[in-house]
């Protein structure tokens, strides 16, 4: 069976009984902002779990892309995956318990033809915040499951959510399949990772909310909610034995060998290479357009990338084929998700971005951290031959004497000065010098790390709020100015160099304002000439600047544009300049873009890779 098969399969079973199919949404949540990335199929329907009423009725069911990186560490196994699809179906307050589990082993048996002493099922068994769950163990043995394929668990296996601190949950029932291999002990089932058991599907029956104090409501309706792992179930039903011999990954596998890679790199490290080009691929696809930074979202995608990138230098491989592989993917799953042959161009350029700014910095980063990670090594084969001089702190430059210190010496462990220079100076994301470390039997002293972070956070938060504030005091009209002309150089390099623009920084002085953004190349001077036109075109016009406040998912559909990575609270201001400009901005801004007097272009420069930045002014002029 195929990909496209097991979809269609999955969401006719459920229409056949009435659930009504919806388009999976972004990867990015909109109706969930607890969380970084949709996880799950219900993340989308949050509001209607909670009661809203969905213009589709109260059945549905969809096939949603999801990004769980809490599984990161086990991806390169036989099933673990940070990018997966999630085959569900929901009751918003109709079915429960019974009739759920009864489509579920209906559609197991009778359409995916798994035999049922294959299936093992885990059921809630009680504590002190909710009861045992009765009726769903009934209600696997009435379907015919015996009395050893029903396992029972606490909170740890069987209650599900909330993924962040807030939201639905409650007790659930996995389905698993049972390969048929020897129990490896007397407590092997569901549970264990021996590899006898793996899980395919989720019923949940959502109850409960829980709230910011950490207690328990119970929700108005009684929810199912149910995940079902595309890959995994496509591995089982074609006879294999991991997902990285389907058709979904095999073609990359195959690529990674033809490329070299069997040679130098061990499999799993391969399987990490196509499962997180996958990852990054449909991450930088989505239509929401996250791009690497090093914040929220955009970390993750940047940190998947650099461990690809790390992993094909390991393997002696030119990391540049990365986009190579990026476009497999992309040829692969554009006719099901159309927005990655759609946003094609925006996801290789933005790889190779990444890839120019990391591969500069990765060598050096590399020797450095070997460096340090080699003295860890003489310090701790000295200490087991105490008498001898450790190695000199001179022959590793002054910077590893921390590495040297006593403290570090005790507990093997890389300093956290060391990871965050690591971090800070070279770009290497926090996990993966952890990852080196590991390599190289070593701990990252994480705390510290933490702790450089937070210290270096907070300096740039004194800089930039004391610049700020001094800013506003003092020329607070031709700030508001200058501010909303960088709207309307946002709204025009947007119409000049095409919708892909988007803002990285920006910064005004009572002089002039200097606004960053995401290009790959210098602005031609003609093009440069045309976005001030636009500029003065709008001052021209004296247009009245308007100012709404409304939900930030509302500003999202409504095409306002804002930096998704800083945090929204539950009402924002939007800024709009009819026909140049809409944007989430807490402001303040000119009423009226006459006020803004003759808008010039200084400079265009590049500000880092990928990122080209303006200077211009307002010059005052009659009207
Ligand atoms: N939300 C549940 C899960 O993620 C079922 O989809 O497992």
């Amino acid at each position: 069976m195929t990909a496209k098969e097991l979809r269609n399969m999955y969401v006719s079973f459920f229409r056949e009984r009435g659930h009504r199919e919806i388009p999976s949404a972004s990867l990015l949540p909109e109706n969930d902002p607890t969380v970084l990335f949709t996880t799950a199929g219900m993340h989308p329907l949050v509001p209607y779990l909670l009661g809203e009423k969905h213009p589709l009725g109260r059945r549905l069911t969809d096939v949603q892309k999801c990004i769980r990186t809490s599984d990161i560490d086990e991806v390169g196994d036989d099933v673990h995956l940070t990018f997966f699809e999630m085959m569900g179906n929901w009751s918003l307050g109709d079915y429960f318990k019974e009739e759920s589990v009864s489509m579920s082993y209906e559609f197991l048996t009778k359409h995916l033809h798994i035999p049922p002493e294959r299936l093992a099922v885990t059921v809630f068994a009680g504590d002190e915040t909710a009861p045992a769950d009765q009726e769903t163990a009934q209600a696997w043995k009435r379907l015919g499951l015996k009395e050893e394929q029903i396992f029972r668990y606490g909170r740890e296996e069987n209650w599900w959510g909330p993924v962040g601190r807030t939201g639905p949950c409650g007790p659930d029932t996995e389905i698993f399949y049972d390969f048929g291999k020897p129990r490896c002990g007397e407590n092997c089932g569901p549970a264990c990772t021996c590899g006898k058991y793996v899980e395919i599907w989720n019923n949940v029956f959502l109850l409960f909310n829980k709230e910011e104090d950490g207690s328990l409501t119970e929700l108005a309706q009684k929810n199912v909610d149910t995940g079902m792992g595309l890959e995994r179930v496509l591995t089982i039903f074609n006879g294999k034995t991991n997902v990285y011999e389907t058709e979904l990954f095999l073609p990359l596998m195959e690529r990674l060998e033809e490329l070299g890679a069997g040679k130098e790199l061990p499999l799993r490290d391969r399987r990490i290479i196509a499962e997180h080009v996958r990852a990054v691929t449909f991450i930088l696809g989505d239509p929401r357009r996250i791009v690497p930074s090093n914040t929220e979202q955009g970390y993750i995608l940047r940190r998947l990338i650099r461990r690809v990138i790390r992993l094909l230098q390991k393997a002696g491989m030119d990391s540049g084929c990365l986009c190579g592989l990026s476009a497999m993917v992309i040829d692969q799953y554009r006719d099901i998700y159309p927005e990655l042959g759609e946003n094609r161009g925006f996801i290789l350029e933005e790889l190779q971005k990444e890839h120019a700014l990391f591969s500069r910095t990765l060598e050096e980063g590399l020797r450095k951290a070997n460096r340090y990670l080699d003295s860890l090594k003489a310090d701790s084969l000295e200490a087991e031959r105490p008498g001898t001089d450790s190695l000199k702190a001179e022959q590793l430059g002054a910077d590893s004497l921390e590495a040297n210190s006593p403290e570090s010496r005790k507990s093997a462990m890389l300093s956290g000065e060391l990871a965050f220079k690591l971090y800070d100076t070279y770009g290497f994301p926090i996990e993966f010098t952890a990852e080196l470390a590991r390599e190289r039997g070593f701990s990252v002293d994480m705390n510290g790390f933490r702790r450089k972070f937070e210290e270096h956070q907070e300096k740039s938060r004194k800089a930039s709020a004391g610049k700020f504030a001094g800013g506003l005091a003092e020329h607070s009209e031709q700030t508001a100015r200058l501010h909303t002309a960088t709207h309307l150089l946002g709204g025009a390099l947007r119409k000049v160099l095409g919708e892909e623009v988007s803002q990285r920084g920006s910064n005004i002085n009572a002089e002039r304002l200097r606004f960053d953004f995401s290009f790959g190349r210098k602005v031609t001077k003609e093009e440069l000439a045309q976005v001030e036109a636009i500029v003065n075109e709008a001052i021209d016009r004296k247009i009245d600047v308007i100012l709404e406040e409304m939900p930030p998912q509302e500003a999202w559909r409504s095409g306002a544009i804002g930096i998704f990575s800083e945090k929204y609270g539950d009402m924002v201001k939007v800024y709009t300049i009819p026909g140049y400009s809409r944007e989430i901005c807490g402001g303040p801004h000119a009423a009226n873009t006459g006020e803004l007097g003759g808008f010039r272009i200084l400079k265009e420069e590049a500000s880092s890779a990928g990122v080209r930045r303006i200077k211009a002014v307002l010059e005052s002029r009659e009207s």
